[in-house]
């Protein structure tokens, strides 16, 4: 029988001896979580970052991005100009933008294939400023076009309103067939008109047809939609344009753009992927525990993006934590969370996110140099009313296979909404976020788990995603 009076206290945080505390209870809200956790706000550490959206970062929405204060900061502490740094869960890119502004080499590997379309605007190479004549020809010519692109999507007639969907048709027609960067910029557009003209709600990352989105579609069909689809189009492509213009200008003032390799692979599954060379740091998000199931959230993007049904359904099965673990992590405060956790199917979700989290970490964390830095940022999520202090975990695991414990960073999460409204035990989703520094042994050992040769240093290609042992999603 496990220990109820412990699962109904539901602001229990457990703890390890590893890195004793002796509060049993949420801190209060100034005081950082522990002794050995420093309080911090990225924002005022880096204050020559303004707006987290500054030049390319805002081009793409995409769910629970770093802000760009987090990575530049571990960026300048943690590395060198010339230093390569790799992120397994790369998301949007967010380390690779800032590697290249900071002059920095990067590797990207996430599952989800948006990387692919994301990166080449988000640090684009070109060296002259974009012409918005040019933009506005095109424009014009996607409006003109006869040549249809319908999405590989059984039921896309359920997201859209038939004229929606015929106009979409023909303006992804256009910027399919069409290889330059003005198309890619109008894409990037599409993306986000294509979602607020469908019925899907706005503001829940996955698909949901609602009533209220119904209604104003159903509404907007009586009015002029097309010109205001049209509207939005351009101005969200101008804006685009002008942001790489930034860029551009940026990069030039404040660098040799040839100084930076950026590369990325999408449609990894970084818990099997061989990460192909060595690097002086990681700088990572892993996914949250009560994680987005980012593909689904992404979908009808990949769709319009020319991605089947079927490459979609195989990613989701991958996804971290949506599948099985195929081995038990153990540590000392995970395993005390298995004690009192009741839910099966909770205990699933927890072995497979540390299963899978873990071995993506590992797989890149043996591939770093002697004295190299990991940087890992990751919340403390509850599950089933207890905290699951992520930061604590990791470091428990990790300093018994080669690294040192060297210090965390606690940040309170001050304007991003994680989850939104939640009706579960933890309604008001995780306040605190916290980077993880641990730094590798000067002598280089590497842990048993491996899933290619460690630390060759020529450059090996990167292999396709794996298959685990199990992809079944549980
Ligand atoms: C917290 S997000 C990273 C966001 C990123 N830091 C950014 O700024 O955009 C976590 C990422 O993990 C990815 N992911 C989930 N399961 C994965 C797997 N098995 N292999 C590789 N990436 C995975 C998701 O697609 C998601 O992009």
């Amino acid at each position: 029988m496990k220990n109820r009076n412990l699962i109904e206290q539901s602001q229990t945080r457990i703890q390890g001896t590893l890195f004793p505390t002796d509060t049993v209870s949420e801190p209060p809200i100034d005081e950082p979580a522990s002794d050995e956790v420093e309080l911090v706000s990225f924002r005022e550490l880096v204050p020559e970052i303004k707006d987290t959206g500054y030049l390319t970062h805002a081009i793409f929405a995409y769910p629970a991005k770093f802000i760009p204060q987090i990575v530049r900061y571990a960026i300048t502490t943690y590395t060198k100009e010339g230093n390569w740094i790799v992120d397994p869960f790369a998301g949007s890119g967010t380390v690779g933008v800032e590697a290249y502004l900071c002059k920095r080499n990067a590797l990207l590997l996430d599952l989800n294939l948006l990387l692919n379309h994301i990166m080449p605007l988000k640090v684009y190479r070109g060296k002259e400023r974009l012409r918005e004549t040019d933009l506005y020809k095109l424009l014009e010519g996607m409006k003109e076009n006869k040549c249809q692109f319908i999405p590989t999507w059984s039921n896309v007639d359920y997201w859209y309103a038939p004229e929606i969907l015929e106009v979409l048709s023909y303006y992804w027609g256009f910027v399919n067939s069409t290889d330059s960067v003005y198309a890619t910029i109008i894409k990037s557009a599409l993306l986000k008109a294509s979602k607020r003209f469908s019925y899907t709600e706005d503001r829940t990352p996955k698909l949901a047809r609602s009533k209220r989105k119904l209604k104003a579609i159903e509404e907007l069909v009586k009015e002029n939609w097309r010109e205001q689809l049209d509207e939005m189009i351009h101005s969200l492509s101008l804006k685009t344009l002008r942001s790489l213009n930034d860029f551009v200008m940026y990069t030039q003032q404040h660098q040799d753009s040839s100084i930076s390799e950026i590369r990325w692979q999408a449609g990894v599954d970084s818990s099997y992927a061989t990460v192909p060379r060595v690097c002086d740091a990681l700088i990572t998000s892993p996914p949250y525990l009560q994680a987005q199931e980012y593909i689904r959230s992404t979908k009808m993007e990949l769709f319009w993006l020319g991605h089947t049904e079927e490459e979609t359904r195989e990613l989701s099965r991958l996804e971290i934590p949506y599948r099985k673990a195929d081995r038990v992590i153990q540590t000392e405060t995970l395993d005390k969370i298995r004690d009192i956790l009741t839910r099966d199917d909770l205990q699933k979700r927890l072995d497979s996110y540390f299963c899978h989290t873990i071995n993506a970490l590992e797989n890149a964390m043996n591939q770093l140099k002697p004295n190299a830095a990991a940087c890992i940022f990751v919340g403390n999520p509850r599950i089933d009313g207890i905290t699951v202090e992520l930061w604590r975990i990791l470091a428990e695991y990790f300093t018994e296979r080669g690294f040192v414990f060297e210090k965390v960073y606690e940040d309170r999460i001050q304007t991003r909404k994680l989850f939104g409204a939640r009706k579960n035990k933890n309604p008001d989703g995780m306040k605190s976020e916290f980077l993880l520094i641990l730094r590798k042994h000067a002598i280089n050992q590497s842990s048993p788990r491996q899933c290619g040769p460690a630390l060759e240093d020529k450059e090996r290609p990167l292999h396709a995603p794996q298959k685990s042992p199990n992809n079944d999603a549980s």
